[in-house]
């Protein structure tokens, strides 16, 4: 299977546009085809829309964005891709027939993936060429900020095309979610159906309003959703004796009719209640405003969950690593050249705007944390990283001295440079100084002395010569200059 360039996109409604925005921001070229040409404004506004609340996910080093084009040849799209993406209407037949077609022009080794909600890999792939490149790639909506893809094979999918689609997912800062076969609906519209059904049930018997309903997830068990799921939850409400207690106590109630499996007609009546209530809850707000403030949230959340290592934020801790390694692996070759006489310019970030004070400037903490992040920049550039801390070894702040020069505003571009002033066996003391990317005003300045240590014996210890001496070479450039 192709390594992923250009990613071919079927189909740009709603899917088709969050798609492309996640790819472009990881770097990779889009091919955008609709049927419809007037599609193209639309996705180009998607791309826009989407833009700001992704440039805040991560302020790790990406790579330089893609490119997009859009066109209504598909047979074109087709030939262009280096990986396919359906993401036309939920209709069976229509997108058999869409799929067969794009596969007499795809080359085989170019793997298809479908969008589909709730359809089945083995009947898509039935009239298609080299079906084993089809899967089914099931995102959620917005597709640029949740990272889950259920993966699900058909009865003809290669485990080549599963593993590509896999690698490719990742790289694009995803979650890829194999499902181990096929069944109608994949694992989470299953279960967000179940939750809906019952939604539908409640209302149209008028035991509560969608906004009570909404209220009944969001104040608790959503909370509780984002970190861990129903089932660790449910082992942790058991007490010591976990799951197997949970069973035994609340098993017996499943048994009882609390919730129906039918879902209920939708008549005129349910549907306007349903409608009502959403209007309700929305407030005069816009489709638009809601979207913000539900991106805002979401990006807030995997931030938070990224401190824990744990769901979402495990999945973006795990691409920042990748972004950090691979930017520093490739600036690597400027240490120890005559390239690193000057300052080091090794983090370039912004002002967020949860980052300012009553007065509307930076607030000092945030001085703390990019100056840290700077470090942190330098230090992956001398070899420090995961697996060198994970060995035991650290280097530790014993020492910040920082001194403020001019103020920094909401959304300022920002960098810092950086000098090693001496590196001994155990010590690195450094001089970071921020800049205004404007005009290279010089914000403030932090002078930094950090301490190798040994993590298990909690004492100093002399750190590895490789980073050592990579440190050294920065130092001894930039004092001779
Ligand atoms: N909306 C969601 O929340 C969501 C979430 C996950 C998956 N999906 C799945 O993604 C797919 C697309 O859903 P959507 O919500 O983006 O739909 P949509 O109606 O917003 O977009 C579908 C697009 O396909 C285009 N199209 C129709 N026929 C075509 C053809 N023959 N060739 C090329 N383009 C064609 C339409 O012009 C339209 O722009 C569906 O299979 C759906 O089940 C939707």
């Amino acid at each position: 299977m192709r390594q992923v360039r250009t990613l071919g996109l079927l189909g740009t409604g709603v899917i088709g546009g969050g798609w492309a925005a996640r790819a472009l921001h990881f770097g990779i070229d889009v091919v955008a085809a609709d049927v419809k040409p007037e599609m193209e404004g639309w996705i180009r506004g998607a791309v826009a829309n989407a833009e700001g609340a992704l440039a805040r996910l991560t302020f790790a080093p990406l790579p330089p964005k893609g490119k997009l084009s859009f066109t209504t040849d598909l047979a074109a799209m087709a030939r262009a891709a280096d990986f396919i993406q359906e993401n036309i209407p939920e209709q069976l037949e229509l997108k058999q027939r869409v799929l067969a077609a794009v596969s007499r022009e795809a080359p085989a080794d170019v793997v298809i993936a479908s969008s589909t909600s709730g359809l089945m890999p083995s009947d898509l792939q039935r009239d298609m060429v080299a079906p084993e490149r089809l899967l089914v790639a099931h995102p959620f909506n917005p597709v640029y900020l949740l990272p889950l893809v259920e993966l699900v094979g058909g009865r003809q999918t290669s485990e080549a095309a599963l593993a590509a689609a896999a690698r490719f997912y990742t790289y694009i800062g995803m979650h890829a979610l194999r499902v181990r076969r096929e069944v109608p609906g994949h694992l989470t519209d299953r279960l967000q159906e179940a939750l809906w059904r019952e939604i539908l049930h409640l209302v149209n018997e008028d035991v509560a309003t969608t906004g009570e309903l909404d209220d009944s997830i969001v104040y608790g068990p959503g909370l509780r959703w984002a970190g861990m799921g129903t089932n660790l939850i449910y082992h942790l409400a058991g007490g010591e004796t976990g799951m197997r207690h949970m069973l035994r106590q609340f098993g017996p109630c499943l048994k009882w009719p609390w919730t129906k499996l039918e879902a209920p007609e939708l008549t005129e009546g349910l549907i306007d209640k349903m409608v009502a209530g959403t209007e309700a809850q929305a407030a005069g707000r816009s489709i638009r405003e809601l979207e913000r403030l539900r991106d805002d949230c979401l990006v807030a959340v995997q931030q938070v969950l990224r401190e824990y290592d744990i769901g979402a934020g495990a999945t973006l801790r795990a691409l920042e690593e990748r972004l950090y390694e691979s930017a520093a692996a490739s600036a690597r070759p400027q240490i120890g050249a005559a390239a690193t006489a000057q300052p080091l310019r090794l983090l370039e970030t912004r002002v967020r705007p949860e980052w300012i004070d009553y007065h509307g400037h930076m607030t000092d903490s945030r001085y703390l944390q990019v100056f840290g992040d700077a470090t942190d920049a330098l230090f992956r550039y001398a070899g420090i990283d995961d697996a060198y801390r994970d060995s035991g070894r650290a280097l530790y702040a014993v020492e910040t001295r920082l001194v403020h020069q001019a103020e920094a505003h909401v959304q300022e571009p920002l960098y810092v440079t950086t000098r090693v002033l001496e590196v001994d066996d155990k010590r690195v003391r450094l001089l970071h100084s921020l800049h205004r990317a404007r005009d290279d005003r010089p914000l403030a300045s932090a002078e930094q002395l950090y301490l190798h240590v040994n993590t298990a014996a909690g004492r100093s210890a002399p750190m590895d010569a490789a980073v050592r001496a990579r440190l050294a070479a920065v130092q001894s450039a930039q004092a001779a200059h």
